[in-house]
């Protein structure tokens, strides 16, 4: 068997027109979505996430702001610039590109912004809703893998979801809405004995851990659906997955691409987090 590779960018392509038709919808009743994304620091990769999402958000008719500081702003100016961007009505979303610098609490960050403006799904009111089935904004990655198992036809009642990797990011909101979709849920970390024995009895497998070759095709049942959300680079220095990608893809039905998978559909759930947190203000009575 050869899989059927999950194209993120095609599918992107087509949840963000639907954005931008219904952002042109918004705007006309005078509300135009707002992200303000902040970066701490100069990591290199933060800085092209950042542009990347910043350009998404220009594409699809968003108000967006990039507020760069540089690596010494202390925490104090940090909750401040936050609290200011709560109260700015034009923005509807704000996102602290993570990591941040050693000296700054990232979870007291997190926690200063608003749940209402919450749309990267981190603040624990965020993550206390996903885990109780209540609304609430959704972590943009592992929201984006379920828009991919969507976009196959994949009913995931019954079938066994294995989920490789526990952050608070991708693995545990992972976990929560695969169960929510009725799947039976395991979760494997680092201190999970013979890693093997639970994928090779898995339907479905989302692999975010940030290790390459992490599963390989004997460690695959045939015929299984698997999600790479993996970003790393090969001893070429070439972007790759999680996954061994070559010989995953002899085995698997289904296969996410690094790059061109899930790294996309990211920045597009943002956009759809962004954009319902805009149409939510704008049906509040004014
Ligand atoms: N750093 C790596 N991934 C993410 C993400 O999804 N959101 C934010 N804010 N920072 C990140």
């Amino acid at each position: 068997m050869t899989a059927q590779l999950i194209d993120g960018i095609a599918l992107s392509k087509q949840l963000r027109e639907h954005v931008a038709a219904r952002t042109q919808a918004l705007r006309q009743r005078g509300v135009q979505p707002g992200l303000a994304v902040i970066l701490v620091g100069d990591n290199a990769a933060s800085q092209v996430y950042v542009r990347n999402k910043v350009k998404a958000c220009e594409e699809a008719g968003f108000h967006s702001v990039l507020e760069r500081y540089d690596a010494g702003l202390s925490q104090q100016a940090l909750l401040e610039h936050i609290e200011r961007l709560n109260r700015d009505d034009r923005i509807h979303g704000i996102l602290v590109q993570l990591p941040l610098p050693d000296h700054i609490d990232a979870q007291r960050v997190i926690e200063a912004i608003s749940p209402e403006k919450d749309v990267d799904g981190f603040h624990i009111a965020s993550a206390g809703a996903l885990m109780t089935g209540l609304p609430g904004f959704w972590p943009c990655t592992p929201y984006g893998c379920l828009k991919m198992l969507d976009s196959i036809g994949y009913d995931l009642k019954g079938k066994h979801a294995v989920v490789i990797g526990r952050s608070n990011i991708v693995g545990k909101p992972m976990a929560l809405m695969l169960l929510q979709r009725n799947a039976t849920v395991t979760v494997c970390h680092s201190g999970t004995h013979d890693l093997a024995h639970f994928t090779r009895q898995a339907d479905v497998i989302v692999a975010a851990v940030g290790k390459r070759n992490v599963l390989t095709a004997d460690m695959v049942k045939p015929g299984a659906v698997v999600l790479d959300v993996g970003m790393n680079r090969n001893d070429a220095g070439k972007l790759c997955g999680d996954v061994d990608f070559d010989g995953v893809r002899q085995v698997a039905s289904y296969l996410t691409p690094v790059p061109g998978g899930v790294g996309p559909m990211t920045i597009t759930m943002l956009l759809v987090n962004t954009l319902e947190s805009a149409e939510r203000v704008a049906k509040l009575p004014s």
